[in-house]
C-alpha cells in the first residue's frame, strides 16, 4: 500500500473515531431511520406504479439526512439512480461504493469535466459549453462515450435551455463533435406544483412534451423523461413520463401539508437532554435582550441546543419542545448552543430528562411543518439547515 493511501485511511478512521466519541457524549442528535427512508421509496414507487423509475434525490447531504446513508437505503429499496446538486456530492457517494447512476443536477464547471468522466457520473446539461467541455474530456479518457441529461427551461427561470435556443444544441449534438454524447435523458423542473392554484404547470408540460417532439425529429431518442419532484407527483399524474425526482417526500415530509402524499414516515428525529434547571421568581427576564419577562414563578430546563446547531433564533418565545409527552414552550431567545424551555407545569421533570425538538413522545409530536412555521421558513430548510455538529444516529 502507498503512504498517501495509508494516511488518507488512517485519517478517515481516526475521523470515524472521533465522530463516535461525539455521538457518545453529546446529549443532543439527530435519530435517522433508514428504515423509514426504505418505507418512503417505495410508498413513492407504489403510487407512479412500477413501470416508472425513481431518481432519489440526495444533495445537501440527503436533505440533513447523511447522503451516503440515505442513498444506500434508496437503492437498496429499488431507487433507479440518485440525484446530486455538485460533483463533490457525486464523488462522496461514489467513494463510498455507490454504484447506481448519480445525475448531477448543478451543471458543468469548467474544471469538473474530467471528474464526471472518470467517477462515472451523468451531467444534468443545458448550454453548449457543457457539451464542448464533457466531449473534451471524453476523448481524454479514452471512454467511448457518455450519458447526459439535458433540462430544458420552460418557465422556471433558473437552470435549463430555453426551447427557442434547442436548434443550436441540437446541430451541435448530431454533428461529429457529438459523437462522443448519447443524450439519454430529457428533463425540466416544475415552479408551481406545490401551489394550490397552479395554473403554470400544463403550460411547461406542454413545452416539454413540444421539446420532446422536437428531439425525436431529429433522430435524437431520449430514453428516460423526467420532470416530476413531490409536490408534481401528488399533483400531476399525468406527468411522470419514465421517471419521477422527488426529495422531501422520501424523508417523510412535503413542501407544506396539503401535498403530502399519504403514507409516509418521517426519517429525522431530534433530541435533546435537559442540563439543568433554573427556578426563577415571577417578573425575572430571561436571555439575550431581555424579550421575555416571567408571569409566574417558574421552573426553566436549560437545553443544550441553539441556533449554531440549526434551530432557529426565529423561533423563540413560540417553539415548543416535548418533555414526558407534554408539549413545553421555548422561553426567552435562542441563543448559539443554548434554549431554555418552560417546565413549570411538569414539576416532576429533572435534570437529564429526554426533549424532543422534532417527532413523537408517547402520543405528542412536533412535525416538522410546526418548526418551518414558528421558524417562518419551509421544511426543507429546517431539513438542510440541522448543523454538522449535531450527531447523526
Ligand atoms: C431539479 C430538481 N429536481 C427535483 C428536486 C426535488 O424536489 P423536492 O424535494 O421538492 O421533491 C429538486 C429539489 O430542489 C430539484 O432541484
Amino acid at each position: 500500500m502507498n503512504a498517501p493511501v495509508d494516511r488518507r485511511r488512517q485519517d478517515r478512521r481516526s475521523g470515524d473515531r472521533r465522530r463516535a466519541h461525539a455521538v457518545r457524549i453529546r446529549p443532543t442528535f439527530a435519530r435517522i431511520d433508514a428504515r423509514s427512508l426504505g418505507h418512503n421509496l417505495r410508498v413513492v414507487q407504489r403510487h407512479i406504479g412500477e413501470r416508472c423509475r425513481v431518481l432519489a434525490v440526495v444533495k445537501a447531504d440527503g436533505y440533513g439526512h447523511g447522503a451516503i446513508e440515505s442513498a444506500r437505503a434508496f437503492v437498496d429499496a429499488g431507487a433507479w439512480g440518485l440525484a446530486v446538486s455538485l460533483v463533490e456530492e457525486g464523488v462522496e457517494l461514489r467513494q463510498a461504493g455507490v454504484h447506481a447512476p448519480v445525475l448531477v443536477l448543478g451543471g458543468v464547471h469548467p474544471g469538473s469535466e474530467d471528474v464526471i468522466v472518470h467517477r462515472g457520473l451523468t451531467p444534468v446539461v443545458w448550454a453548449h459549453e457543457h457539451l464542448q467541455l464533457l466531449a473534451a474530456a471524453v476523448r481524454r479518457s479514452g471512454a467511448p462515450r457518455l450519458g447526459v441529461h439535458i433540462k430544458l427551461d420552460t418557465g422556471m427561470s433558473r437552470l435549463g435551455l430555453r426551447l427557442e435556443e434547442l436548434g443550436v444544441l441540437i446541430d451541435w449534438l448530431t454533428s461529429e463533435r457529438g459523437a462522443s454524447l448519447e443524450v439519454e435523458g430529457l428533463m425540466t423542473h416544475l415552479a408551481c406544483a406545490d401551489e394550490p392554484d397552479d395554473e403554470v404547470s400544463p403550460g411547461q408540460l406542454a413545452q416539454f412534451e413540444q421539446a420532446c417532439q422536437t428531439f425525436v425529429a431529429h433522430g435524437i431518442y431520449p430514453r428516460i423523461r423526467h420532470v416530476c419532484n413531490s409536490a408534481g407527483l401528488v399533483r400531476l399524474p399525468r406527468a411522470y413520463y419514465d421517471m419521477v425526482r422527488p426529495g422531501i417526500a422520501l424523508y417523510g415530509a412535503a413542501s407544506s401539508e396539503p401535498v403530502e402524499l399519504p403514507g409516509l414516515r418521517m426519517a429525522m428525529s431530534w433530541h435533546s437532554r435537559v442540563l439543568g434547571i433554573r427556578e426563577l421568581p415571577a417578573g425575572s427576564r430571561v436571555s439575550y435582550g431581555h424579550r421575555e419577562e416571567l408571569r409566574r414563578p417558574s421552573r426553566l430546563g436549560i437545553v443544550p441546543v441553539g441556533y449554531a446547531d440549526g434551530y432557529p433564533r426565529r423561533m423563540s418565545g413560540q417553539a415548543e419542545v416535548l418533555v414526558r409527552g407534554h408539549r413545553c414552550r421555548v422561553i426567552g431567545n435562542i441563543t448559539m448552543d443554548t434554549s431554555m424551555i418552560d417546565l413549570t407545569d411538569l414539576p416532576g421533570a429533572r435534570e437529564g430528562e429526554r426533549v424532543t425538538l422534532l417527532g413523537q413522545q408517547g402520543r405528542q409530536q412536533v412535525s416538522i411543518y410546526e418548526l418551518a412555521r414558528w421558524a417562518g421558513v419551509l421544511p426543507y430548510e429546517i431539513m438542510c439547515g440541522l448543523s454538522k455538529r449535531v450527531p447523526r444516529r
